[in-house]
């Protein structure tokens, strides 16, 4: 049996942590969802929403989503720069370390450690661990980047370096702490300071961990899969420059009607609108790329997951940016509509470029084909449903939510008690429940189908 390389080691190590860290994310999900119609739930202090919240953000963002990344990434480099990695065994150790980092911040939220800064909740202690981690990885990727046989810079490089650099500054940056002890510190900056500076951080977060680097591997897996040329490398490149110049200023959209100067707001909403374009110029790309064949749709199984992927981003980068107009804002901010736009974009379409690219890796690394295309279709449609059923009772439920808090009497006083408006979410959170529960089903379909044909590769391979 032939030996697999020390590069396709590294990509399935991240692979299967990824995994791993995506299985306990989604379970936590599931929980906390029915914590939120059910406090029973809430099993003795480690295992209350409050906490649990945290460990589903923190562990599906970092453990599923940059384990995801890394892995993904690290394959696409060494195709992309025709060579194999610069430190194979630089990126096993950050492998190690990388889940040792996980762990601990886990085991950390679990206890109630927290930064309260939403997305950047690790305390001190792990944020050296954090940028460690990324220090180390990116050696690997500028490294070999820098050093690569194919001169030509694909727009999945592009998107690389940037993910790289950016989350780089923004994690840096938004976790410079006043230290107390060894589990506290609280934001160097204060007041107003500190709410920018967050909100820098929190929406570039979305930017440049789940957008780019999965733009990075749309681009890349898109033509593949469906072995058609992207449309148009200059759009491509024209997009990637604008979405990049732009995300950095809109930080300020979660901060609509809150005391950070007006100006600031409105230069926040502003660029906030301008940023339909340059995510447009991907959706677009990625549509006439298919558009000489959309019978790939049926006949190549992971095209529906690239296309139904951008659908979503192109669905999600529409509705963001009206979420940022002060009207609607005084609407839907504080309801459940935004955990709606949220799971639309990690449900939809970061799940399903990220499963599809995983397919599509797994079926080179073993070279074989995937084990069963019934069983990812099924994994396809149970995810699809399970998001689609989440998103859409949360954005009912938001509405309604947003106008009873916005109705009032004759007289001045509020027409519903705070009590009303939330026992009227039971019946839709009842309902994200169930749609979780598809989705969890759909990506346990995913594991299966992955893992199997991981055997069948192995398999094939021995009997050659
Ligand atoms: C089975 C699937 C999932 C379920 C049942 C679920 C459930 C939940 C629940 C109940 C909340 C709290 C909402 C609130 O505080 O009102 C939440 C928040 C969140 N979840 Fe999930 N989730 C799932 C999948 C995911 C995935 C795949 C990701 C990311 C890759 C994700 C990222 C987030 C984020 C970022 C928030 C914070 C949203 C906000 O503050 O508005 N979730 N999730
Ligand atoms: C053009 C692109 C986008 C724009 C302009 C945008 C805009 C917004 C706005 C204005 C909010 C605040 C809603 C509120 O609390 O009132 C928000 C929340 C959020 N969005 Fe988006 N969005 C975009 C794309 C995405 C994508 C692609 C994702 C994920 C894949 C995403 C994930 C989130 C998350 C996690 C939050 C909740 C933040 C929190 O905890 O409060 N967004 N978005």
């Amino acid at each position: 049996m032939k030996e697999m390389s020390i590069d396709s080691k590294i990509v399935m190590g991240y692979i299967y942590s990824s995994l791993f860290w995506g299985v306990i994310g989604l379970l936590i999900g599931l929980l906390i969802s029915i914590q939120m119609w059910d406090p029973a739930f809430n099993f003795g202090e480690f295992f209350t929403f409050g906490r649990l919240r945290t460990v589903h953000t923190n562990v599906l963002a970092y453990g599923l989503g940059i384990g995801a990344e890394m892995g993904v990434f690290y394959y696409i480099i060494t195709k992309l720069t025709k060579r194999t990695l610069l430190f194979p065994k630089l990126a096993m150790i950050n492998l190690v370390i990388f889940n040792i980092g996980i762990l601990a911040g886990t085991i950390t939220l679990f206890m109630g450690y927290t930064q309260s800064l939403e997305y950047a909740e690790f305390e001190w202690p792990i944020d050296i661990g954090v940028v460690i981690i990324w220090v180390l990885f990116a050696i690997n990727v500028i490294g070999t980047v820098a050093t690569r046989k194919e001169k030509h810079m694909y727009v999945s490089l592009w998107y690389i370096l940037v993910t790289v650099v950016a989350v780089a500054i923004l994690y840096i940056v938004n976790n410079l702490p006043i230290i107390v002890s060894l589990t506290k510190s609280y934001h160097i900056f204060s007041g107003l300071n500190s709410a920018n500076v967050q909100w820098w951080y929190g929406h570039n977060a979305v930017g440049f961990l789940f957008t780019t680097p999965i733009l990075a591997m749309f681009y890349y897996f898109l033509p593949k899969s469906t072995n058609m040329p992207i449309y148009s490398h200059r759009l491509s490149i024209i997009s990637f420059w604008s979405l990049v110049f732009m995300y950095l200023w809109t930080g300020a959209h979660h901060l609509v009607y809150s005391p950070i100067p007006d100006w600031l707001q409105t230069l926040g909403i502003v660029f906030t609108i301008v940023l339909i374009a340059p995510s447009w110029g991907s959706v677009i790309n990625g549509y006439m790329t298919v558009q000489p064949d959309w019978s790939k749709m049926n006949s190549q199984y992971l095209t529906k997951f690239f296309i139904l992927g951008i659908t979503f981003y192109g669905l999600q980068t529409l509705q963001g940016p009206s979420q940022g107009l002060r009207a609607i804002s005084s609407l839907i901010h504080f309801t459940d509509w935004v955990p709606g736009h949220v799971h639309m974009g990690t449900m939809g379409w970061v799940v399903l470029v990220t499963t599809a690219s995983m397919y599509y890796i797994v079926t080179k690394i073993y070279n074989t084909t995937i084990y069963s295309e019934k069983l990812a279709n099924t994994h396809f449609w149970l995810v699809l449903i399970g998001q689609v059923v989440f998103s859409i009772t949360m954005w009912i439920t938001g509405i309604r939510q947003g106008a009873m808090w916005k109705s009032y009497n004759d007289d001045g006083t509020l027409m519903y008690t705070f009590m009303e408006t939330l026992v009227g979410n039971y019946p839709y959170w009842q309902m994200r429940t169930v749609a979780g529960a598809v989705f969890i089903v759909g990506m346990l379909f995913f594991l299966f189908t992955l893992i199997m044909t991981v055997v069948k590769g192995k398999r094939e391979q021995s009997s050659k």
